[in-house]
């Protein structure tokens, strides 16, 4: 039973201000804190209501509160509903989605103290013993690095042939060192600054980028004797100005037509095998069109369908990707995440459970994920919020204790 809730502001690694909630029970309790995005979907539920962090505290006080206490916390789907019935909107425009994420996380973590489990138990159940593979941001642009950096967000690395969670989360520290280096070598400009997830910043071309990290994951990869594959979120929505996408590191506009060609040329040259968000968030044909080129690669829709099972029917239906990124601060509750999971699952969709550019010391991601029975996870690999994550997969490898296995990724 929740006998008493709490909220405080605090900040995330990049300095953003978010909320932290507190869930008591009569025997435990739990904390969680919503992370903040950058390059935010159109369709992602609202942050905050309008007036910002201090009318969230004050909505929360006022009507999340009252309305919550005396409810069953291990009833995660009643005490989700009841939020959104607090709220009335589909977006949460008037409490926020950071308030309903954190509430609804913080219930898992509260259930879990009480129980004397793990957060990742409460939300897999007992069977839920499978790791997923760290998918690591080894170089970053777009956005994330004040558009100083390559066009293309992110550059990517999956080690898929690690034999356990400890070898892969060194093998994508290893990769992002040897970037660093090659980078430090190669370019004379670069300072060794790194963005908002901790990948290195460098004015360079994404072709720059993705020839610097096949050397170093070519240089890792025979060094430790695992497998790694490469791959890349576009977060094209960034780049589309409505008619055309804005290559601004190399100074000029590609066609849709264009653009297509040169993601296609990409993904054959540097055989990438994880491709997220190749095109804007609105153009469902042009995934679908990828999709049936790359049958056996990972297309990932992130701001495609922004964890919204409405937006991954559409998906579904256009056979527009393969698989889905789920971040449960996009739809506002785990129990909507979870739908979103289940229609993805049950459609032979692929998830990925992902962190955002404004993350926080939580580890709590690591139990979304493996609860979630998600291969891969996406977190970064530098930088105290992306190494939270890491760390508390290897703590759950353990806590599995002889049980735990790596998820299959090919
Ligand atoms: P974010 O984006 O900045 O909105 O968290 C990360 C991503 O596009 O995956
Ligand atoms: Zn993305």
């Amino acid at each position: 039973r929740i006998s008493r809730l709490g909220i405080r502001k605090v900040f995330t690694g990049r300095g953003d201000l978010t909320v932290e909630v507190e869930v008591h029970l009569d025997d435990g309790w739990g904390r969680a804190i919503a992370p903040a995005g950058a390059s935010r979907g159109k369709h992602e539920v609202k942050y905050f209501p309008d007036e910002g962090v201090d009318a969230a505290i004050d909505v929360f006080k006022r009507w999340v509160e009252p309305g919550l206490i005396g409810m069953d916390a291990v009833n995660q789907v009643a005490v989700d509903k009841k939020l959104e019935e607090i709220d009335g909107t589909w977006d949460f425009s008037k409490i926020g989605g950071a308030v309903a994420v954190a509430t609804s996380m913080a219930n898992v973590v509260a259930v879990a103290d009480s129980k004397g489990l793990w957060p990742y138990q409460v939300i897999g159940g007992s069977l839920a013993n499978v790791i997923p593979y760290p998918l690591g941001n080894t170089i970053g642009g777009g956005k994330h690095s004040r558009g100083l950096g390559p066009d293309y967000q992110e550059f990517l690395i999956l080690p898929y042939g690690a034999p356990d969670i400890y070898t892969a989360v060194y093998t994508n520290m290893e990769v992002h060192r040897e970037v660093g280096r090659i980078l430090a070598k190669e370019d004379p400009t670069f300072a060794g600054g790194r963005n908002d997830e901790g990948a290195w910043t460098a004015k360079i071309s994404t072709d720059k980028a993705l020839e610097v990290l096949s050397s170093a994951v070519k240089e890792v990869s025979r060094r430790l004797g695992v497998e790694i594959g490469l791959g890349i979120d576009a977060a094209s929505s960034s780049m589309w100005n409505g008619k055309a996408y804005v290559y601004t590191n190399e100074g000029r506009e590609l066609t849709p037509r264009e653009h297509f060609e040169r993601i296609k040329s990409i993904i054959e040259k540097y055989d990438l095998i994880y491709i997220e968000d190749p095109f804007h968030e609105e153009d469902f044909q042009s995934f679908a069109e990828l999709t049936a080129l790359f049958k056996d690669r990972l297309i990932v829709g992130d701001d495609l369908f922004t964890t919204n099972p409405d937006r991954l029917a559409i998906g579904i239906r256009e056979k527009a990707t393969n698989a889905v990124l789920i971040k449960v601060d996009q739809i506002g509750t785990v129990t909507r995440a979870h739908e979103t999971v289940r229609l993805a699952l049950n459609n032979g969709y692929r998830i990925v459970v992902s962190h955002r550019s404004g993350d926080t010391e939580s580890g709590l991601l690591a139990h979304i994920a493996v609860g979630f029975k998600a291969p891969i996870i996406k977190t970064g690999i530098m930088g105290s919020e992306r190494v939270a994550k890491a760390n508390e997969l290897l703590r759950i490898w353990d806590h599995l204790s002889g049980v735990a296995r790596m998820a299959k990724i090919k």
